[in-house]
């Protein structure tokens, strides 16, 4: 029989599928488990629920749903033009900022050329290079965070690009505005820096650095951001990248004709205009990290500090029979053993009931 494994491209052949949160409805019919009772924080996903203004932009746009989306994505892009003071012609849509990481890569990266990416970054990155049969340089993390002085180190002739996230998922680490600009000044002008702001919305405010600020001094930046996270509008897939627009032309070629569908065209804008929503998730988050450190903090747990909407907590052992054991509690965190940090979990941020019904089961499997 033909090894189509072996027909592959290298690349391919020596990836790892990514592996998601593990559905409530996987979880309940593997444990016979009522699906009500389960608590999922595995994804960092937005625990308010949508936003009751996307909702309706969604129904407003059922009727037409036998038509093909605006494929050039007008409405979204003019909205976010106009809230990031940027030209539309900066934007580029995606389906998830996932998409728009694979589309650099589509257009930036081939066998011989190389992306570097921290290690414990997002697991995406390693993905979208290798499937491209490119190589990914991995540098070694600092304090779990970006050790962005290795990584202008690690940059040679062949690098096209580099993935930075601030912050950083699994670990919620980020940099502060110093950093990056000495790291953007030293940058060869023909690598191109995606920043991955995938979070930023939890840290506005905060010491983070706007990526955005950064774009009219440095052609080579592209800056990601999704309307999965604070926005709460994971299931509908749409995020969007802001560069030059030289470089948004160049993505634009490798892009699906329709690669975000009407119903996230609308929501993603309603959603945009929805402040409220979006100040309602910040306050969520900040108040469920401070329960979830406090939890930490009793059962004499650490964790790695958090500008995200998850926190990396630390067990100092293995955590798979950890994770087990909260799995037959009916609460799904998340193992992040296979971004080299076996001894913790990842657990995102729910509503308060959740996170305390997650701090009392990992009680009971702690025997505290
Ligand atoms: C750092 C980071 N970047 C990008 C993404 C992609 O999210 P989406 O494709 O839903 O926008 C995620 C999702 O978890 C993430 O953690």
């Amino acid at each position: 029989m033909t090894d189509f494994l072996a027909l592959a491209q290298p690349g391919v052949q020596k990836l790892s599928p990514y592996v998601p949160g593990k559905p409530v409805d996987e979880l309940a019919r593997e444990l016979d488990l009522d699906p009500a009772g389960i608590v999922k924080l595995a994804s960092n996903e937005n625990p308010l629920g949508p936003s009751p203004k996307a909702l309706e932009a969604i129904r407003g746009e059922l009727a037409e749903l036998t038509r093909y989306p605006d494929g050039n994505g007008f409405a979204l892009k003019s909205r976010l033009a106009a809230r990031y003071a940027v030209q539309p012609q900066q934007v580029t849509l995606g389906n998830g900022s996932n998409d728009i990481l694979e589309l650099v890569a589509r257009a930036y990266l081939a066998p011989g050329l190389n992306a570097v990416f921290s290690e414990h970054a997002f697991a995406v990155y390693p993905i979208a290079t290798q499937a491209v049969g490119a190589q990914g340089k991995v540098v070694p993390a600092k304090d779990f965070g970006h050790d962005l002085e290795a990584m202008l180190a690690a940059i040679d002739a062949n690098t096209r690009v580099v993935f930075i996230a601030n912050p950083n998922n699994p670990t919620g680490t980020w940099f502060g505005p110093q950093a990056l600009s000495d790291f953007l000044a030293r940058v060869p002008q023909e690598v191109l820096v995606v920043l991955d702001e995938a979070y930023i919305e939890y840290a506005e405010g905060d010491e983070l650095p706007d990526g955005l600020d950064y774009l009219a001094a440095h052609p080579n930046l592209l800056v990601s951001r999704t309307f999965s996270k604070a926005y709460g509008l994971a299931a509908l897939r749409v995020g969007y990248g802001i560069s030059s627009a030289q470089v948004a032309d160049v993505l634009n070629r490798v892009r699906q004709p329709f690669n975000v569908n009407s119903l996230a065209l609308a929501a993603a804008c309603a959603a945009l205009d929805d402040t409220d929503y979006l100040v309602r998730s910040r306050q969520l988050n900040d108040a469920g990290m401070a329960q979830l450190e406090a939890g930490c903090r009793a059962l004499g747990l650490g964790w790695i500090p958090s500008r995200g909407n998850f926190i990396a907590i630390d067990f100092a052992r293995d955590t798979a029979a950890i994770n087990q054991a909260l799995l037959r509690e009916g609460v799904i965190v998340r193992p992040v053993a296979g971004y080299g940090m076996p001894t913790y979990l990842r657990v995102s941020i729910g509503l308060p009931e959740e996170n305390a019904r997650f701090l009392e089961a990992l009680a009971k499997v702690l025997g505290a």
